[in-house]
């Protein structure tokens, strides 16, 4: 399917998807978007979810033979764009993968392999030769990975969870201009649900295609947007639109048995600090009185939890402190999570899982470190306080 000359959607349609992201019903199913760039250098913007990437290689090879693509780019590293990407390394071993410094980082720590990556910043273009591709860094919608990225020959911008919708179009009907149906409400709810919490990011984001020709936003979720671009992109300033707050807080808690995840947390705090306008907390919810947790958690803007795995689960006083949030308050607010453990390591991702449910908004994946702190990991943490700080900024 081509959606400007030499531009091919490979994508994968996911009409029966019920439910995203564990919390958010998507009625009219969705689409993982994927684009392949004819180019003397060709290039794979976006991947698809695991689930989906046998139909996904099947496009690719009629395009394609791999071993002559050289370029990925990751505009945001969640599994339903980056699933896939650990076979398609394997299958294509003259790609590098281009993304920001988090989306590299994120993809290394899914794929677990060695792939040849190159970090890109803000206004950096990737030359194909032929064609070229220029980065717009659009952080925190909704990772701190996220990131646009604009073909300047055909005026296409690349928006991954951008301006998307969880509405799967029919097959062969991929526009917006075809749709039966007006979808728009589909993209209000997407907003509300994935760039919600983020609103100052998204203005800071949108502000950045002032004056920019564009022809048609390729999002990656739902119909490609082929009119009435301005609106959309009003529409997005409209919903992003808020009054500016005091000063944020940040709670950091945690539990440890051995040490290991309490200096996790001083080190997310550490993070946190460095960012003007943000006020930390920090509690050690495992020698705290109830009281003590209530008054910490009374109000925050940010939560960022940490337990240790013990016995495959994390510690009681951690789960403690998420029945004491109230589901109601504490909803669209940002949160993340972390912890030490020697082998299985559930407790970051079960803690995650839950906060996901509770619909609080998880800004950045669960951080886990492996026993005693490497370099790494404490850069890990630093970064994990920063980008709750820069998230709720
Ligand atoms: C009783 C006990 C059970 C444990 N069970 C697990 C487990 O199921 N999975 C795992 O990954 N680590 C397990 N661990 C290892 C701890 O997660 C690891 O020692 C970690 O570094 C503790 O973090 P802390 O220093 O913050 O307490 C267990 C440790 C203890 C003492
Ligand atoms: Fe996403
Ligand atoms: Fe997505």
């Amino acid at each position: 399917m081509e959606i400007r000359p030499g531009i091919h959607w490979v994508g994968v349609r996911d009409p029966d998807l019920r439910v995203f992201d564990v919390i958010i019903p998507t009625e009219f199913g969705s689409t993982y978007n994927s684009y392949l760039i004819d180019a003397d250098e060709p290039a794979l913007i976006d991947g698809v979810k695991l689930e989906f990437q046998d139909e996904f290689f099947a496009k690719l090879a009629e395009k394609i033979d791999l071993t002559d693509l050289k370029h990925l780019v990751v505009n945001h590293t969640e599994p339903d764009h980056s699933g896939s990407i650990k076979e398609l390394l394997k299958r294509a071993p003259h790609l590098t993968v281009h993304g920001s410094r988090a989306a590299i980082q994120f993809l290394g720590e899914q794929v677990n392999m060695e792939f040849n990556k190159h970090i890109v910043g803000e206004g950096d273009v990737l030359d194909l030769g032929n064609r070229k591709l220029r980065f717009i860094m659009a952080p925190f919608l909704h990772w701190p990975d996220t990131m646009w990225t604009y073909l300047e020959e055909e005026e296409v911008l690349f928006t991954c969870d951008g301006f998307g919708s969880h509405f799967c179009f029919p097959e062969g009907k991929i526009f917006a201009s075809e749709q039966e149906m007006d979808f728009t409400d589909e993209i209000v709810y997407y907003f509300d649900a994935i760039m919600g919490p983020f609103k100052p990011k998204v203005q800071e984001a949108v502000a950045k295609l002032e004056g920019l020709p564009l022809k048609m936003i390729a999002t990656g979720h739902g119909p490609i947007l082929d009119e009435n671009l301005d609106q959309m992109i009003q529409l997005y300033k409209d919903l992003s639109a808020t009054v500016k707050q005091g000063r944020k807080r940040v709670v950091v808690g945690y539990a440890s048995a051995y040490g290991h995840t309490r200096r996790m947390a001083e080190l997310v705090a550490e993070g946190a600090r460095q960012k003007p306008g943000v006020d930390v907390t920090l509690i050690d919810v495992g020698n705290s009185t109830d009281d003590q947790i209530k008054e910490a958690i009374s109000s925050f803007d940010a939560i960022v939890l940490g337990s240790p795995t013990i016995n495959a689960d994390a510690v009681y006083p951690i789960w403690r402190v998420i029945d004491s949030l109230s589901a109601i308050t504490s909803r669209g607010k940002i949160a993340a999570t972390f912890g030490n453990y020697g082998w299985s390591g559930e407790a970051a991702g079960l803690l995650e899982e839950r906060l996901e449910k509770m619909r609080l908004a998880i800004a950045h994946p669960a951080v886990k470190a492996r026993f005693g702190l490497t370099d790494e990991d404490e850069q890990r943490c630093r970064e994990l306080g920063s980008n709750i700080a820069e998230a709720v900024s």
